[in-house]
């Protein structure tokens, strides 16, 4: 069986970035889960990944910093993934600075806009900086410190949100990280961003906790085929797809399965994947963004409209 634990995919400003990164989203920032994220994050580096995906707002950069530290993998092993949170698009800078300062490195791999939209230190909805400003703040920094940034990117961002960002960019996003499982394939997303020379990152890539993909009968079925747990099936899919996966877990053997157990599925088997989201009540977001609650498809996403943010709609009973 051949393993996709050690792909890894070429961003366009010619760095590699590892196929499979550990997600640090606890889901409740602030919450003193402290210890055992920092020993899921040693424990995954000792394990063989390459990639931490964090964020300002999980709050958890500290502990990124020092699990990296006590970690016997060189720092230039490891892809250190951060984002700007949306009530710093005025001050990118500083954002990316405290951000640097808190993982206690001497440069990032990348650094991404977490969300299209401004807000206030409220969470209110700002008009300025659009995300095209913001874009241009963040290429300003990486002029600005060429040793410290490696590359820029988005995440959350749509057809829709990238065109006028596009139209004023003179580097273009390495990456777009989006949600993205076997119920939100989001194929012609990733195409069209592709097509930009923009890499897609699938976050809440096995479909967050208590998954209805991963206790499925057919996906329990298809990964008693490969002998494999049914993450590391849904994991294949993606990162089989081009994409890079973070999945987050603080159990140590599902850290381990989500990364060394990834088999190369069949054509037939990767269109029973493809195909899950088109039936009955199958085609949804699963990710909780915050707030706890499932999508209903009718949901304000941290002040916008799935209209505003270009997200294709869905009824949770279609
Ligand atoms: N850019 C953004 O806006 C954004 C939004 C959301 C998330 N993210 C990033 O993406 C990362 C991952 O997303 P996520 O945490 O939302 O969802 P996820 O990785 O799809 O799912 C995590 C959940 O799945 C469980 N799990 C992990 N491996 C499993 C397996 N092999 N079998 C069964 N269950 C498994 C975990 O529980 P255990 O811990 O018990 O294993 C946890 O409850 C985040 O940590 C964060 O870094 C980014």
């Amino acid at each position: 069986m051949a393993s996709l634990c050690t792909t890894s995919f070429k961003l366009n400003t010619g760095y590699s970035i590892p196929a499979i990164g550990l997600g640090t989203w606890q889901g409740t920032p602030g919450t003193d889960e402290s210890e055992l994220l920092q020993s899921t994050i040693k424990y995954a580096l000792s394990q063989g990944y390459h990639c931490i995906d964090t964020a300002a707002a999980y709050e958890v950069e500290e502990d990124v910093r020092a699990a990296i530290a006590e970690s016997e993998v060189p720092r230039e092993e490891i892809f250190v993934v951060t984002k700007l949170w949306n009530a710093m698009h005025d001050r990118v800078e500083e954002a990316f600075l405290t951000s640097l300062q808190k993982l206690g490195l001497e440069y990032i791999d990348l650094y991404l806009m977490h969300w299209p939209m401004s807000s206030d230190d409220q969470m209110n909805v700002l008009d300025h900086p659009t995300p095209a400003e913001t874009w241009l703040s963040m290429e300003a920094l990486i002029k600005k410190y060429p040793t410290k940034l490696r590359s820029i990117g988005v995440s959350n961002f749509s057809e829709k949100t990238i065109k006028p960002l596009l139209e004023v960019a003179t580097i273009i996003p390495a990456v777009n990280q989006i949600e993205i499982h076997p119920m939100l394939p989001q194929f012609e997303l990733v195409d069209a961003f592709a097509k930009h020379g923009i890499l897609t990152m699938a976050y809440s890539p096995l479909g967050q906790y208590n998954s209805p993909v991963l206790t499925h009968p057919d996906i329990i079925a298809l990964a008693e085929k490969y002998k494999v747990p049914t993450g590391a099936l849904v994991l294949s899919w993606e990162v089989q797809r081009g994409i890079v996966a973070v999945p987050k877990s603080t159990n140590k053997e599902r850290i381990v399965s989500n990364i060394t157990l990834l088999p190369e599925l069949s054509p037939e088997d990767k269109k029973v994947l493809d195909e899950f989201h088109l039936r009955k009540g199958m085609h949804r977001r699963l990710c909780t963004v915050g707030n706890g609650v499932r999508p209903t498809g009718n949901d304000i996403v941290f002040g916008w409209t799935y209209e505003q943010l270009g997200w294709e709609t869905f009824t949770v009973d279609e």
